[in-house]
């Protein structure tokens, strides 16, 4: 089979139908939806399942809450869901639902599979039962004898006739599949969590309940009435059902999984009981089951009662789909927990999207409409950039197996490595003086290598950011599917002559105020923000190197004095200064002037600095600003108030 028929499968898990959807659920949507638009871009032939987990007491009990059957009350939130995953664009091939007829038959056959192998036997249930987690524990897990580990709720004591599936014949089966599969759980540090559960010992699984009935029944031929199934043997068996399993099979090609998504909360179901029921079915186990981290607000648990839901829906509205779909990917690294801050999303929004993609787009539009009417040759690319084509290439070579690992964060910032590459091309070959100096193929070739690489780049931010990206390549001239993935990313070829088209910068700025914000619940969170869009939508550069009055009221001059300098040791140049800066009366700048004033001479007098850098390192000393100097070929002065100014005083 040649790799490009390989088939690849990634699920997300389905979602109880007793919640509205929120930004956690999202989350692993839009990751398993970047997974499935890459395996198509790719030329994978891809199957991307999601849906909602509709049956157990949990949902029963919801449902009577509001006064509804579980079946409307099912319908109602599962139509929410696909709802929401129809306006955010989600490519899933199939959205199940647990009570589709197809998916229960799947389940009952799945169950008279495990029964004819020997691996499930009737018994008594007696023990701990927390609804909300819908997981038994033993009395020795309670927190306080009563309080679900997971949830703290209070579980309740069950003793039911029960059938059990034979969880420890399969302890040693799974040990071995943790061990030769190094990648088996992503990230690796929860494999080893999973192993030392494991190793622990496993008890059999209670897998059937008598005291409710919104489940699957039983299989006609267990002749057992009473009994629904445990949800979460139901819910599990979705990834095969959904592929037809016990139905005909049409889609079981597409088994196993490549990338299986879950929660941290849920990985012990899919790292334990879903590899040892496959393992019974005679099926083969998942590539990869990978848990993302937990998304908190203002460092809590998003809950309704405590208001600090973070509604998906409401922040790619006010932010922009893809923004927001950018931002979950890149602001932390897979795994880990995350605090969500429309601080840090607009940060984001403004320094990465803004400046260093969309305003390189809007220079180089610029310059190729001054330079040669919008038409773009590669021809001399390799003439004048070969260097910056070597460095391309080579972030290139080594980006693509990051996906798969499940490193989306490093995956992005990679591609912002090629990004700066572009942007600093501009700076240092000044194309503008080029087009003066009358070396106008130097100029296009310089047009023609930030084309190249906004391309490149755009071929593989696609997956992340499929609406702007569309817009993008349409103003490069070219359009992205298989044949340009191939091209120019493992070919590593370079565009065809294109024309460019203008258009509409794509992340307009997006200005802070300290106000309480319009689009979420401000719940502490200390600088809220406001969107407002700057009117004119000017790039932050122009094209031939002139700035806005907006980029240069960014950027916080102040007036300071210096309290204290002293000489860095084993530093030729450096000086370690406190400075007052008005509110901050001792701020750390280290400053590369020692060659030419000594501490003894600064103490007392002003400077002037930039004090909104963000902190920096150097020789391990954190600078906490700049302070302005000038240089010539007689040595450097620094650049001071003409008289004394009150310190903090800002420069304008
Ligand atoms: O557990 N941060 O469904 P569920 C990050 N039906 N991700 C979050 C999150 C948060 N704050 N909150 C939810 C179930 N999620 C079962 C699954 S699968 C066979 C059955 C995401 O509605 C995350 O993916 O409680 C988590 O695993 C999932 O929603 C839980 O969804
Ligand atoms: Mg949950």
């Amino acid at each position: 089979m040649s790799d490009k028929c390989k088939k690849i499968y990634i699920t997300t898990p389905i979602y109880y139908v007793n919640d509205v959807a929120h930004i956690g659920h999202a989350y692993t949507t839009i990751i398993a939806d970047v997974l499935a638009r890459y395996s198509r871009l790719v030329g994978y032939d891809t199957f991307f399942l999601t849906g909602t987990d509709e049956h157990g007491q949990k949902i029963e009990q919801s449902a009577t809450a509001k006064g509804q059957s579980p079946k409307a009350y099912a319908d109602k939130i599962s139509g929410e869901f696909r709802k929401l995953w129809d306006e955010f664009d989600i490519t899933y091939d199939k959205f199940i639902r647990t009570t589709d007829e197809e998916h229960k038959r799947g389940v009952q056959q799945a169950f008279m599979k495990m029964y004819d192998k020997g691996d499930i036997y009737k018994g008594e249930y007696e023990g701990y039962y927390c609804v909300s987690c819908e997981t038994f524990f033993m009395e020795k897990q309670l927190i306080d004898g009563e309080g679900c580990p997971d949830c703290g709720r209070a579980t309740q004591i069950v003793k039911e006739e029960s059938y059990f599936f034979k969880l420890s014949k399969y302890q040693d089966k799974l040990l071995e599949w943790y061990k030769n599969n190094p990648e088996c759980i992503l990230p690796k540090s929860k494999r080893n969590e999973i192993v030392n559960f494991v190793e622990g010992g496993l008890k059999d699984l209670s897998i059937s309940r008598t005291s409710f009935d919104w489940g699957v029944k039983l299989p006609e031929q267990m002749n057992d009435e009473k009994h629904v199934m445990y949800v979460w043997l139901d819910a599990l068996m979705n990834y095969i059902t959904a592929l037809g399993y016990g139905n005909g099979e049409e889609n079981m090609g597409y088994w196993p999984a490549k990338v299986q998504l879950v929660g941290k909360d849920i990985l012990r179901f899919h790292a334990i009981y879903w590899p040892a029921f496959l393992m019974s079915l005679d099926l083969p186990l998942p590539d990869h089951i990978a848990a993302h981290g937990w998304w908190t607000r203002d460092g809590q648990k998003m809950s309704k009662s405590k208001g600090n839901v973070v509604n998906p829906k409401e922040v790619a509205d006010a932010y922009g789909l893809d923004a927001f779909r950018y931002f979950m990917l890149r602001e932390v690294p897979f795994g880990q927990d995350g605090d969500f801050s429309q601080k840090a999303l607009i940060d984001r929004i403004n320094s990465e999207l803004g400046n260093d993609l969309g305003n390189l787009l809007n220079r180089i539009i610029g310059m190729s409409g001054k330079y040669s009417e919008f038409n773009v040759s590669s021809k001399d690319v390799l003439t004048y950039h070969q260097k910056e084509i070597v460095q391309v290439n080579e972030v290139l070579e080594n980006i693509e197996k990051l996906i798969y690992d499940m490193q989306l964060n490093r995956y992005l910032e990679e591609l912002w490595k090629l990004l700066f590459i572009a942007n600093k091309s501009i700076g240092d070959y000044e194309p503008w003086a080029k087009i003066k100096d009358g070396k106008i193929d130097e100029a296009n070739a310089l047009v023609a290598l930030v084309v190249n690489i906004l391309a490149k780049v755009s071929v593989l931010l696609y997956p992340v950011m499929p609406h702007k990206i569309e817009k993008i390549a349409t103003s490069l001239g070219f359009s992205i599917n298989t044949d340009s993935y191939n091209k120019l990313i493992v070919n590593k070829e370079l565009l065809n002559d294109t024309t460019i088209s203008k258009i509409e910068p794509l992340f307009p700025r997006i200005e802070e105020q300290l106000l309480a914000s319009p689009v979420l619940p401000a719940v502490e969170e200390k600088q809220e923000c406001k969107k407002t869009v700057v009117k004119e939508n000017e790039p932050q550069i122009s094209e031939d190197g002139l700035i806005g009055i907006d980029a240069f009221m960014n950027v916080t001059l102040k007036v300071a004095t210096v309290v204290e300098a002293e000489e860095v040791p084993k530093s030729s140049k450096l000086l370690k200064l406190q400075v007052d800066c008005g509110e901050e009366q001792n701020r750390q700048i280290i400053a590369g002037i020692k060659e030419y004033y000594s501490p003894t001479d600064l103490v007392g007098t002003q400077v002037c600095i930039v004090a909104n850098l963000k902190p920096a390192k150097l020789m391990g000393m954190l600078s906490q600003g700049m302070v302005l100097a000038a240089k010539d070929e007689n040595g450097l002065c620094l650049i001071r108030p003409s008289k004394p100014t009150t310190a903090g005083t800002q420069i304008k």
